[in-house]
């Protein structure tokens, strides 16, 4: 009977509508023949997510250091809403590209049409790229974008030996309350991958 393999294609089809309905309206009409679960914009590189409950970790650009492939649209959205007074520090440990990048806080984010208290702590630049080292959100939610549209002429270039290197690899981890700023000494590419990689464990130890 043709019912159940009916229905099934409507259900598929309905959970592409809602999957695809807030981050891809320019995604084209009509499901591929194989849909993952919850799949990105098809054909993207796996880049962003969301990560929620978690206390640290790593966001880098896909098959960094490598170059990525432009354009790219990626979002990393950062929730350390479990804890009692949250705060996220992101450390510029390995940030190569110069523009197309941006962190901003949130008093709360539910998805890019649905949020609260925004504040844009940081555009990347070329001023900032050289200058900051680590970004302090007071608030539960973090989100980091990156609008990648080419790559020549957007990374940070020393002779000879960051020609090969796209893209950023950054750690970050929740803490609590208005701790000061971190005591630990804080690379970052202007400060130390001018002259070598700077690499730093998940919890910054
Ligand atoms: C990315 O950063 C993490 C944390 O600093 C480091 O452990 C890892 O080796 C880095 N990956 C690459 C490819 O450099």
């Amino acid at each position: 009977m043709s019912l159940a393999p009916a229905w099934g294609a409507a259900v598929t089809l309905l959970a592409l509508a809602l999957a695809a309905a807030p981050a891809a309206p320019d995604a084209p009409p009509g499901p591929p023949a194989e849909p993952p679960i919850a799949a990105p914009v098809a054909a993207a590189p796996a880049c962003g997510g969301t990560t929620v409950g978690q206390d640290s970790g790593v966001l880098q650009t896909p098959g960094f250091p490598g170059p990525y492939p432009v354009p790219l649209r990626c979002t990393w959205v950062l929730d350390v809403s479990h804890r009692q007074e949250p705060s996220i520090a992101l450390y510029l440990t390995q940030l190569y590209v110069l523009s197309g990048l941006t962190v901003t806080q949130y008093a709360y984010y539910e998805r890019e049409d649905f949020h609260m208290g925004e504040q844009l702590l940081l555009t990347v630049s070329e001023q900032t790229a050289l200058t900051s080292r680590v970004v302090v959100a007071h608030s539960p939610y973090l989100v980091v974008r990156l609008r990648g549209q080419r790559l020549e002429g957007n990374q940070l270039r020393a002779l000879p030996h960051l020609l090969a290197v796209f893209g950023f690899n950054v750690t970050w981890e929740a803490r609590d309350g208005h701790p000061p700023p971190p005591a630990r000494p804080s690379c970052s590419a202007s400060a130390c991958s001018l002259a070598g990689s700077c690499l730093a464990s998940a919890d910054f130890t």
